[in-house]
């Protein structure tokens, strides 16, 4: 079967490959939750002492939610877009109030949280948790068309509903050993190491054989460009 292969084949290379970044050797709902709002729109590398002073400062949403304005700020200077600091410390005290400190697990809980949306919350949730929830980013998203050999522009309305349905269909069955989380994270680490926006390395990857782009030579062309 396709998707078991092409599952096993991924997780099997993230494994040996996957970088060692320091949300994932605790991968406690806060600590995934501060790494993927830092990781939106900024590269790994830009990212890393960011979020080891960020931890230094803020360790737990109660710091979080009890910090200065300007002093949260200070911590995000040079990470741009401020909007998503502001948001998570909205958030912090949104989870002081309702959840007495403690980070929801439930989706619709974490989807309420502000600056938290649908790729966001099944991050925070099958990477902390287990819990069987798609993702759909940047590179998931050029990851997986790539794999369907999906050649619709990206962000259009019909592809990322499909994109989500396949998100959602590629995960383990089974919710045990945080099978989805470590999927996930493959599936973006495979983006970002492997099957990049130019010159995708083909050659080097572990699903070639299962990816429908490759076996056409359509990699270059997916996903394909902007339309509006
Ligand atoms: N980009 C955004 N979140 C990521 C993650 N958890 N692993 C690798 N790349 C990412
Ligand atoms: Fe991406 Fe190429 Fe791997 Fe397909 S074979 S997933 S296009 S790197």
């Amino acid at each position: 079967r396709w998707r078991s292969r092409i599952r096993k084949r991924l997780l099997d290379w993230f494994q040996d490959n996957a970088r060692e970044l320091p949300w994932r050797s605790d991968p406690t709902p806060y600590h995934v939750w501060i790494s993927e709002i830092m990781l939106q729109q900024t590269q790994v590398a830009t990212v890393l002492p960011y979020y080891q002073r960020f931890m230094k400062s803020f360790p737990t949403v109660q710091s979080l939610a009890a910090a200065d304005e300007s002093e949260l700020m200070k911590h995000w200077e040079g990470l741009g877009y401020y909007r998503r600091a502001r948001s998570m410390h909205a958030a912090a005290k949104v989870i002081m109030e309702q959840y007495d400190g403690e980070f929801p697990l439930q989706f619709d809980q974490v989807l309420a949280l502000p600056g938290i949306g649908r790729y966001t919350a099944g991050a925070i949730l099958s990477i902390s948790s287990g819990q069987r929830l798609p993702i759909l980013e940047g590179n998931t998203h050029r990851v997986y068309s790539r794999w369907i050999a999906l050649r619709e522009p990206p962000m259009e309305k019909a592809a990322n509903a499909l994109l989500w349905q396949f998100a959602e269909s590629i995960l383990p069955r089974k919710s045990d050993a945080h099978g989805s989380g470590q999927f996930n994270q493959a599936a973006m680490e495979l983006g970002a190491l492997v099957c990049l926006p130019k010159n995708p390395k083909c050659d080097a990857c572990p699903v070639r054989r299962d990816c429908r782009a490759a076996a056409s030579g359509l990699q270059d062309q997916i996903p394909g460009k902007m339309t509006k």
